[in-house]
């Protein structure tokens, strides 16, 4: 049964479900308006006051020196390693770029040396570069293996959401005074189109190290095995600090394109699909089992936009490609991290509704 805050939301009453939440820090939904998901998300990684993202500290990992890999033997003393410097550092996770600095970007510089025209002068945007560690370490390998008309007219621009890692990313790159000349940052977010500017054909390197996985999903809810989908939005509670879910049609253009290139809603089903699904008709009349689905729709709106910005881009990303200990219910259910508080606090909103416990955040 709807609660009885919702009776005076009449539009919204009919589609509603609510899952009350006890660890919720109501400035993340600002206003009395219902938000999508992507948008809690959002606020509650970047937003400038209390976004994770925002913190001067621990945000991004840093490695105060590299790892010496030739002292390590194999595997087992390398994971040894690691567990000593996560004890260290006290800190929720390092990116590889931090763990195999410098070889991580001085790799990724080397492909760009040996693949870009040269005889044009190289321009690289870096997005969400956390710390400037791979920013450096670009630098780095072309002041020592580039030709030098290259490194002295290249132009290295970083796109950072985060104003503080963008602070951070001048004083890592300023370590070698010779690069400031060629480091711009912007601090912006980089899936805004409009912060790109008119579009721009000349040729360039994009590079997003673990940046598209940790850009906004959407959720959507199906009430059993063959009911449509749902847009999830989030609203407060009436005078409370917590929040509940709403369920809508789908209805943004971006979770109804999301969820075509994901291939959620079949267009031309096979004569198998519509007999499964009929069967499932059936069986869900018995036995309704809700589904939830997470959407990556941030990365399709940075994908979108840079397209359409820099169409000539050659595009670096990595990201994992496996996500362990994954607690969250729902197809690509994001990863929530158990050790630094207020971290993907949104995720523990969806943990509780499924009154799962997640071990260590407070
Ligand atoms: C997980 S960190 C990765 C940092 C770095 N690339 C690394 O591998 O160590 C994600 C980075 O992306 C940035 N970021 C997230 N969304 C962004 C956006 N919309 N525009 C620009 N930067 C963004 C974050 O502030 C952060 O610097």
């Amino acid at each position: 049964m709807a609660p009885a805050y919702l009776a005076t939301v009449p539009a919204l009453r009919r589609v509603a479900r609510w899952a009350p939440v006890a660890l919720f820090s109501s400035g993340i939904v600002a206003g009395d308006k219902p938000v999508l998901v992507r948008d809690f998300v959002k606020s509650a990684l970047y937003d400038p006051n209390h976004g994770y993202f925002s913190k001067r500290s621990g945000p991004v990992g840093v490695l105060d020196s590299a790892i010496r890999f030739n002292q390590l033997e194999g595997r087992s003393s390398y994971m040894k390693h690691l567990d000593k410097l996560y004890k260290k550092h006290d800190i929720a996770w390092f990116t590889p770029v931090e763990l195999f600095k410098p070889w991580y970007a001085h790799a990724i510089a080397a492909s760009i040396l040996r693949t870009a025209n040269l005889s044009v002068p190289l321009k690289i945007y870096e997005i969400g570069g956390g710390s400037g560690t791979c920013a450096k370490g670009v630098l780095d390998y072309m002041m020592l293996n580039a030709p030098p008309k290259v490194y002295n007219n290249m132009k290295y621009i970083s796109v950072e959401i985060s104003s503080s890692l963008a602070e951070k990313q001048l004083e890592t790159v300023g370590e070698v005074q010779s690069h400031l000349s060629k480091f711009t940052v912007e601090h912006r977010d980089a899936t805004d189109r409009t912060g790109w500017g008119s579009k721009n054909p000349q040729p360039c390197w994009v590079l997003m190290l673990e940046v598209l996985d940790n850009l906004p999903h959407d959720l959507v809810y199906s009430k059993d095995q063959v009911s449509p989908w749902m847009e999830v939005w989030i609203e407060k509670v009436n005078g409370s600090s917590q929040v509940s879910e709403v369920y809508k049609p789908l209805q943004d253009p971006l979770v109804s394109r999301c969820s075509e290139i994901v291939s959620m809603n079949e267009q031309n089903p096979s004569l198998r699909e519509k007999l499964s699904f009929a069967a499932k008709g059936i069986f869900s009349k018995v036995f309704p089992k809700p589904r939830r689905a997470w959407l990556p729709t941030g990365c399709l709106k940075l994908l979108d936009t840079l397209h359409e910005a820099l169409p000539s881009m050659s595009l670096i990303a990595s990201d994992f490609s496996y996500l362990p200990d994954v607690s969250i219910p729902g197809d690509r259910a994001p990863l929530v991290s158990s050790k630094v508080t207020r971290i993907l606090l949104f995720l523990t909103i969806w943990c509780n509704f499924f009154n799962k416990a997640v071990s260590g955040v407070n």
